[in-house]
């Protein structure tokens, strides 16, 4: 073998190392980690609503996992992204729920500062992340 063909099959084993490193990472999942960041304090880490904070909320968190079960078995997505959003809900009268859109907002403008990036693409993301996990785990 030449000196320049022992290189490249030297470039190339590296590479395959390199490949092999990242293939083996566990895969992220951006919904669950987000879910048990966030929600699981007053949801609870199943979703069915017991989390610790329960007893300092006025209301309790209702059961995530029955969300499509008690919608004739679809999943009212489009309600969930408003709750979760807050954007909608009206700001008087009680509200245990934090309003995470503007949360997200105030954590990404926190995180990228000047930096040029698309703060509804980001909250939108990780709201359609959290909404593919609380799918996950509805009770069929
Ligand atoms: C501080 C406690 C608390 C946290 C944290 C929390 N929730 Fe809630 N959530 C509630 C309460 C209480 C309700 C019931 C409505 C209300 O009182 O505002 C609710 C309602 C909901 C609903 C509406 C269910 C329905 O019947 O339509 C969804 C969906 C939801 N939460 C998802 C989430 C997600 C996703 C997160 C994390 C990003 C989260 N919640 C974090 C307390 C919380």
């Amino acid at each position: 073998m030449s000196p320049s063909n022992i290189k490249v099959s030297l470039f190339v084993f590296g590479l395959t190392l390199i490949s092999a490193a990242v293939l083996a990472q566990p895969k992220t999942d951006l919904g669950k980690r987000e879910f048990e960041n966030n929600c699981a304090s007053c949801h609870g880490v199943s979703g069915k609503g017991n989390g610790v904070l329960v007893e300092f909320l006025k209301r309790s968190p209702p059961d995530l996992t029955l969300l499509a079960k008690k919608n004739n078995g679809i999943l009212p997505m489009d309600r969930m992204y408003e709750v979760i959003e807050g954007r909608n809900v009206p700001s008087h009268g009680s509200r245990d729920m934090p309003i995470w859109g503007r949360d997200y907002r105030i954590k990404d403008g926190e995180y990228y500062g000047e930096m040029v990036y698309d703060p509804e693409a980001l909250v939108r993301a990780r709201i359609l992340a959290l909404l593919e996990y609380i799918n996950r785990i509805q009770v069929r």
